[in-house]
């Protein structure tokens, strides 16, 4: 057989940016790999096999210890909104810094209310969601929110998907739905896990629409098999994204909460990577699937890089929680809420969430012109500025290509390009870069996807 020519592909550019990083003198990635060895916990992760050091951002870029430039697809885990060091979240947080670091709730400042005021316009009209308690991060929200419906309901049964991660501690890993973030030690007292609507993948071996959703309805057979009947709540991420960027059928979220209210739960959406315009259709990653949940829980993104998370209901579930006294040292603090409040108000002023929708729907139409030509890409999914790339190593039996994945990061970081990995097998790309991106570093994005796939699929034709 003769063998396939295709045309090269095109050179990937790192577009140029007005930026320049002030010079950095600081310890080099050898000396900052040597203390972390010695005197961090060797549980720590890093993505690249040669571990990277970044010491310099601006907006959409990082530098590395030797002053080289990345595009940052991957956004420090989500967690870069607008930008990376953007000007007026510097000035506004040197300025807050200058008059008050941390001060408790048990005193008031207006930092708070005012940002969680801005949080409940932000949600849909008539939701009633206006009622917030801040955290410091993603797992101490889904704590809260897991704790409230358990209290607001008076249940304990718990309803999360497979392939879902909510956090890694005690009970945050409980919820989670992926072995490998477990340890085995005693967790998920009451949570039972269902299948997740991973297409893709189906749970059933089924396919979508014909299968009828058997994954959401089966939610009510885990109700009547695996519960007293009643339950406290359900918690899912709208796409799932360590998860590999799993995005369910339209219907998928009206199906599960309906049965979920129907059998006394309430639905708490957990938006840690999802919210704030990202998903570009809408502010809220449930507003794609036409739900409104019960509560709701915020982190990573929600401050551009603060650690600061958030769980936010309705005032009469909130009310249930004044039973006992709760409180969260950090939580609230005005540095947090300064540099939360200003995010938001960057999002809406620069049309952030737009901008998802436009960038996102090009580079979304690029990785699917790119699937077309190469058999490593077995399935493209998300929706604006979340987006995946499940790489398979035949697509028939979809057997996970884990080795390649792990090569393509190493070679697109080659090139001045940082992406993440997720899925439970790690061949998922994720691509969460922060909202600011423009066309180019799309562009720049596909093609060097495009050579590094060329060269992958040369090696084993
Ligand atoms: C959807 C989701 N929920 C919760 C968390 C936990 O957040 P954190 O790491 O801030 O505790 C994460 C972290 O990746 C997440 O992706």
């Amino acid at each position: 057989m003769k063998p396939v020519t295709r045309p090269p592909p095109r050179r990937a550019e790192l577009p140029p940016t007005p930026h320049r990083p002030a010079p950095y003198d600081g310890p080099s990635r050898d000396q900052a790999l040597a203390l972390r060895r010695e005197y961090l916990t060797p549980a720590l992760l890093t993505l690249y096999r040669e571990p990277l050091c970044l010491v310099q951002g601006k907006m959409q870029y990082v530098w590395d210890d030797t002053g080289r430039r990345y595009l940052d697809a991957f956004g420090g885990i989500v967690t870069i909104s607008v930008g990376h060091a953007h000007d007026t979240i510097v000035e506004r947080i040197r300025d807050q810094v200058g008059k008050l670091c941390h001060t408790t709730t048990l005193y008031v400042h207006p930092a708070a209310g005012q940002y969680a005021k801005a949080l409940a316009d932000h949600f849909p009209d008539g939701s009633d969601l206006k009622v917030t308690t801040f955290t410091n991060s993603g797992s101490e929200a889904n704590e809260v929110a897991v704790l409230t419906a358990r209290v607001a309901t008076g249940r304990f049964d718990v309803i999360a998907l497979r392939n879902g991660y909510h956090g890694g501690m005690h009970a945050t890993m409980g919820l989670t739905g992926q072995g490998t973030w477990k340890y085995p030690v005693p967790q998920g007292f009451g949570v039972h896990h269902v299948a997740p609507g991973y297409c893709y993948r189906c749970p059933f071996g089924l396919t979508y629409p014909s299968c009828d959703l058997r994954c959401a309805h089966d939610v009510a057979e885990q109700i009547r098999f695996g519960s007293p009947g009643e339950i406290a709540c359900f918690i899912g991420e709208p796409i799932q994204g360590v998860g590999g960027v799993v995005d369910p059928p339209p219907e998928y979220f009206k199906i599960v909460y309906d049965i979920v209210r129907r059998h006394g739960g309430l639905c708490i959406a957990d938006e840690v990577q999802t919210g704030w315009g990202r998903t570009g259709d809408h502010f809220w990653g449930f507003e794609n699937y036409g739900v409104v949940p019960d509560i709701v829980t915020l982190a990573k993104g929600m401050a551009n890089g603060a650690p600061l998370g958030a769980c936010t209901t309705r005032p009469d579930v909130a009310q249930h929680m004044t039973q006992r006294l709760h409180f969260n040292t950090f939580a609230g603090n005005p540095v947090s809420m300064i540099q939360g409040l200003t995010t938001l108000e960057i999002i809406d002023a620069e049309g952030l969430q737009e901008n998802a929708r436009r960038v996102g729907g090009h580079l979304r139409d690029r990785l699917l012109e790119l699937q077309e030509r190469h058999p490593l890409i077995g399935d493209v999914r998300g929706k604006g500025l979340i987006l995946g790339v499940e790489l398979v190593d035949d697509r028939v039996p979809k057997s996970p290509a884990t080795a390649a994945t792990a090569d393509v990061l190493e070679m697109t970081k080659t090139r001045g390009l940082l992406l993440g990995k997720g899925g439970y097998d790690g061949n998922v790309l994720r691509i969460t870069p922060p909202m600011c991106i423009t066309r180019a570093d799309a562009d720049f994005l596909a093609d060097c996807l495009d050579e590094v796939l060329t060269e992958l699929e040369s090696r084993n034709p």
